[in-house]
């Protein structure tokens, strides 16, 4: 049973603020991944004030690519930090996490196509690690270097791994319908199109339309929950929303 999580960047560090840890946060994420067994776990974290910031700072995002290589190795160092902290943090409490940084593994083709290999990841959980992965910057054809956001990872992860469950803890409960009311379920984006915007330059909820719309091409059930049901969802259970779409668009 393969499980594969992203900590929102948001969620473990103080957005407003360059580079800061929201350390409180942390600690109880890494205590919910401590007290809890999962066979093979995987973690990903966002990049919250470290990514972001350095990005931003750079004119770098998904799109907008820099062949700079100080600018590259800035943005990474950031987001390396961070993986650091999330680590320290985990082995405190006897997680055995490792580091994967995609700029070292992942590519984007010219199409803008991301390929991550999965053989180092696999071989991981087969050793009994957690990998912990963070967004990055990633060598992009025709553009230097663009950012690559956890959720990505998550989603091309999903696919490699053929992973059994995918989690996505973020500061909001779930994703919200018109009222803030969690919607509990969602196998169909045309449903919930008007609460969440028909494209991302009206998706002001952080990326949630996005989000959804990638979640319902994976063959993987997803749940996107708050801080408070890491743990539930890690023993098993769908807190939040859960996003279903069955098939797996891409193949
Ligand atoms: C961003 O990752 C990584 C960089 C900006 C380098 P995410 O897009 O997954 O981060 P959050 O979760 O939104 O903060």
């Amino acid at each position: 049973m393969t499980t594969i999580v992203k900590l929102g960047g948001s969620v473990i560090t103080e957005k407003d603020r360059a580079d800061t840890l929201d350390g409180a946060a942390l600690d109880r994420l890494a205590d919910a991944i401590a007290a809890v067994d999962v066979d093979d776990l995987v973690v990903v974290h966002g990049g919250g004030s470290f990514g972001h910031h350095h990005a931003s700072e750079h004119g770098v995002s998904k799109t907008a690519g820099s062949d700079d290589a100080g600018a590259a190795v800035d943005i990474h160092g950031a987001m390396k930090t961070l993986n650091e902290f999330v680590l320290a943090r985990l082995h405190d409490r006897g997680v055995p996490a490792v580091p994967v940084h995609p700029f070292s593994a992942a590519t984007r083709d010219a199409d803008a196509t991301l390929a991550l290999p999965t053989a180092q990841v696999e071989t991981m959980l087969g050793e009994g690690f957690v990998p912990v992965l963070h967004g990055d910057v990633v060598a992009h054809a025709g553009e230097g270097v663009t950012v690559v956001s956890g959720d990505e990872l998550v989603v091309s992860l999903a696919r490699g791994l053929d992973a059994d469950r995918v989690g996505f803890c973020s500061t909001v409960p779930g994703v919200l319908d018109a009222d803030d009311a969690v919607v509990e379920r969602i196998d169909d984006y045309d449903a919930v199109a008007d609460v969440l915007g028909e494209s991302d330059a009206t998706d002001v909820t952080g990326g949630m339309a996005g989000k959804v719309r990638a979640l319902l091409g994976l063959a993987t059930p997803a749940s996107v929950f708050g801080p408070d049901a890491l743990g539930a969802f890690l023993s098993g259970g769908t807190p939040g929303t859960l996003i279903e779409g069955g098939a797996d668009a891409d193949g």
